[in-house]
């Protein structure tokens, strides 16, 4: 009988303590986040509670930065323990009036910056149990307006020239594309570098070979962001005319002289005969040798 209450009371307490961390709390996050470079950022998380803990109170929170997902300290930006709040600058609580009793634990950022792109995570203990969550910010900023310039500044039919594109001010790295007017694309003939500046912000060039002869009117610079968005374009006008149309140009010259030389002939020709028939008539075989003369002239 003894044995059976022991057993019982094991049971029990196996039981109260197994629920106790796995069950009666839990935090829930927002997994993935997006922040805007210069704005403010919201990592989500709120505390459950089973109907057992509705009364749980907070004794620790802290959010840390990790620089992996598998670090295991990080920095804490935000804690609380022993009743005191303490925060890095630009980092809090979201909610304004957040206390011990508060289970919306979400972190506020409060001017996003290229180093706040990464890894989080939130520890909470409770006099009801304790969990933590991992969860991420991914940070972007738009690609500022294009710029396009030519080296020369003014281009020349039958000269090398160079086509600059620039865009900056962007995360993560981008890519500048090149397209004619037809909307062919020209990447493949330029070059494109990146760099990063203090705050980690990407600054794009490309230079676009344009080869005496085959250069188009128009060519456009796109800008597009990591995802494949296109934020921006530009379209530089070469004031070249196309080359095809240079071509029909000449042509069409061609056929102007010859719709006036070809008449010409055929009169001329004509007249000669009729000159020769004449002849034959007046001095015999003598005109033979003059329409031989005329046939070579034309
Ligand atoms: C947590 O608080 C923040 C700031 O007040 C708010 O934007 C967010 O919606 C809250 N989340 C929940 C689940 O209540
Ligand atoms: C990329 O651009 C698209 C379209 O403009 C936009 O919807 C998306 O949020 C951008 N993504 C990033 C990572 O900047």
């Amino acid at each position: 009988m003894a044995s059976g209450g022991t057993l019982l009371f094991i049971f029990t307490a196996i039981c109260v303590t197994a629920v106790k961390s796995d069950e009666f709390v839990k935090i829930e996050c927002k997994t993935t986040n997006v922040g805007d470079y210069g704005q403010q950022s919201l990592l989500e998380c709120v505390i459950k509670t089973a109907e057992l803990a509705q009364d749980a109170t907070i004794r620790l929170v802290i959010w840390r930065k990790l620089t992996s997902p598998e670090d295991e300290d990080g920095l804490p930006l935000v804690v609380f323990a022993k009743d005191k709040l303490n925060k890095k600058s630009g980092y809090r609580f979201a909610e304004p009036l957040w206390d011990k009793k508060n289970m919306n634990v979400s972190l506020l950022i409060t001017n996003t910056a290229v180093e706040d792109d990464g890894y989080y995570k939130c520890t909470v203990i409770t006099d009801r149990g304790d969990s933590s969550m991992l969860n991420t910010l991914k940070v972007q900023a738009r690609y500022s307006i294009l710029t396009v310039y030519s080296i020369p500044e003014k281009i020349v039919p039958n000269k090398d020239s160079t086509l600059i594109c620039e865009s900056h001010g962007g995360y993560p790295r981008g890519t500048l594309r090149w397209f004619d007017e037809e909307n062919h694309e020209w990447t493949g003939s330029s070059e494109m570098e990146a760099t990063q500046s203090d705050d980690g912000l990407f600054q794009l060039t490309s230079r676009l070979s344009l080869l005496r002869g085959s250069t188009f009117p128009k060519y456009t610079c796109a800008v597009f962001n990591a995802s494949g968005g296109k934020e921006d374009e530009f379209t530089f006008e070469t004031n070249i005319p196309p080359p095809s149309l240079h071509g029909s140009e000449e042509d069409s010259n061609r056929v102007e002289i010859y719709k006036i030389v070809v008449p010409l002939v055929v009169i001329g020709s004509l007249m000669v005969g009729l000159l020769c028939v004449l002849l034959i008539y007046r001095w015999g075989s003598h005109c033979e040798y003059t329409l031989l003369v005329s046939y070579l002239m034309i």
